[in-house]
């Protein structure tokens, strides 16, 4: 059987951080815990707004990741030259658009090419493995293969959002990793993926890598928030009863 790598997103980290342009929660330290806690991987999105990933987060994270980076990117020259820079494992080229709340589909391949061609061209060049985040379409892999990257992401919010009513976008994901597989691609596989609806994607054999985010930072709020209320109840009652 293949193994499974599950890679964590740690933008929100950086989300609640940016509410405040404080110093907390550090995305640094999630990624060591995640680490910790058995994350083969670490993500994180340098958008070209920078609402959540900053320059320094990239900076400090590169060197004391101990697993692999993960970096997502869309191709404005300024993200592709910090990225290049760093030559991370891996680089996940995304589309991005300004008003979106989050990478709302797949790259579009069916257009000219020629800017994706350059910055894969790049990245390879710079080290960095290339993968692409596509929707789970046979043309659209198909395209991706003549590209010439080793990986592509499968976009999985069509599943995320209609898992409940019907069948139909995981039959369709499976469908798309055999295909990717088949023509000699890695499958990765991510977006909107939760407690609740990720273990059916992880059962489908040829996926090799998942990328998990914002339910897994929305998890641990829930997880730590007793301990953290705990904590601040004993500090500020032990500073009023040594008056
Ligand atoms: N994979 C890619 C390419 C993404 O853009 C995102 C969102 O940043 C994710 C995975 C993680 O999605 P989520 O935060 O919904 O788990």
């Amino acid at each position: 059987m293949r193994p499974l790598r599950l890679y964590i997103n740690i933008d929100h980290v950086a989300t609640v951080r940016e509410a405040r342009k404080t110093d907390e929660p550090d995305p640094v330290e999630a990624a060591r815990i995640a680490e910790t806690a058995g994350a083969h991987g670490i993500t994180v999105h340098l958008r070209e707004d920078r609402r959540h990933i900053q320059n320094h987060d990239l900076d400090r994270l590169a060197p004391v990741v101990r697993t692999v980076l993960n970096c997502e990117l869309a191709l404005a020259p300024d993200v592709v030259a910090r990225v290049v820079r760093l030559a991370p494992y891996q680089a996940t080229l995304v589309p991005e658009r300004r008003q979106e709340v989050t990478t709302e589909g797949g790259l579009d391949l069916s257009g000219d090419s020629g800017r994706l061609e350059e910055v894969i061209a790049t990245l390879t060049a710079a080290g960095s493995r290339v993968s692409l985040f596509i929707d789970p379409d046979l043309a659209t892999i198909d395209r991706a293969r003549a590209l010439g990257v080793p990986a592509v992401e499968l976009h999985t919010g069509r599943y995320a959002h209609t898992w409940r009513q019907n069948g139909g976008a995981l039959a369709q994901l499976a469908r798309a990793s055999e295909h990717a597989a088949s023509i000699g691609l890695a499958v990765h596989a991510g977006h909107g993926l939760t407690y609740v609806n990720v273990a059916p994607v992880a059962a489908i054999e040829p996926i090799e890598e998942l990328n998990i985010g914002h339910s897994v930072v929305s998890r641990s709020v829930m997880t730590g928030l007793y301990g953290a209320v705990t904590e601040m109840q004993r500090i500020v009652q032990s500073a009023r009863h040594a008056r």
